[in-house]
């Protein structure tokens, strides 16, 4: 894992195992509006183990992120290709701003390109400036705006990268 100036902080990450997803969870539900059943978490950790990872200090669980694979057009080009799709990320508001979301991501995007992905893409409120903030700083660009795309009806940028 690539933990630049966590570990130093006390935190580690590693793949999320299926005693974690009680923990993830609840920090879906304390970060985002977008929350899910458990078998949708269990299932991509199943499917996806490597590219579902948690962050922890002292045994405690205090950001997650989890993706899939699928096939799609490329944002960059013409071909059908494989993506990684970051399906939700979040850290504990008293963890923030340490480094864990771009480390979390940045690991995340090592585990998708094993599968075979060549595009990482994902889909943010366009209010959500902390986001956006960190997917621009690591290579992100917003190539449409997904009207109407929340539940609330607040428009979502898709953002993709391009992996090397
Ligand atoms: N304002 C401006 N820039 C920010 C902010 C912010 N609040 N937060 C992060 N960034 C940018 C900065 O450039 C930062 O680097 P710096 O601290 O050296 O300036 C860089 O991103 C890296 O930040 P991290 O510390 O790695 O990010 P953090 O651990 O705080 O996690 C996250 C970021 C996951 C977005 C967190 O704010 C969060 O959990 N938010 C609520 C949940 C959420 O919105 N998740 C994303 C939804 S979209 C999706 O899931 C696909
Ligand atoms: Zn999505």
């Amino acid at each position: 894992m690539v933990t630049e100036r966590l570990e130093e902080k006390g935190y580690t990450i590693r793949e999320a195992t299926q005693n974690d997803i009680a923990e993830v969870m609840h920090i879906n539900r304390v970060c985002l509006p977008e929350n899910y059943p458990a078998y949708f978490f269990l299932q991509l950790q199943s499917n996806y183990s490597k590219a579902f990872l948690v962050a922890e200090k002292e045994g405690k669980v205090v950001g997650y992120i989890m993706c899939r694979v699928e096939y799609g057009k490329s944002h960059f080009g013409f071909r059908i290709i494989k993506k990684g799709h970051v399906v939700s990320i979040a850290v504990l508001p008293e963890h923030r701003r340490q480094g864990i979301g771009k480390n979390l991501l940045l690991n995340a995007e090592k585990a998708l390109k094993e599968y075979g992905a060549k595009e990482i893409i994902l889909e943010v409120r366009v209010s959500n400036t902390p986001a956006i903030s960190l997917y621009e700083k690591l290579g992100y660009e917003k190539v449409k705006v997904l009207k109407g795309y929340y539940s609330d009806g607040e428009d979502a940028y898709l953002m993709a990268k391009k992996l090397e």
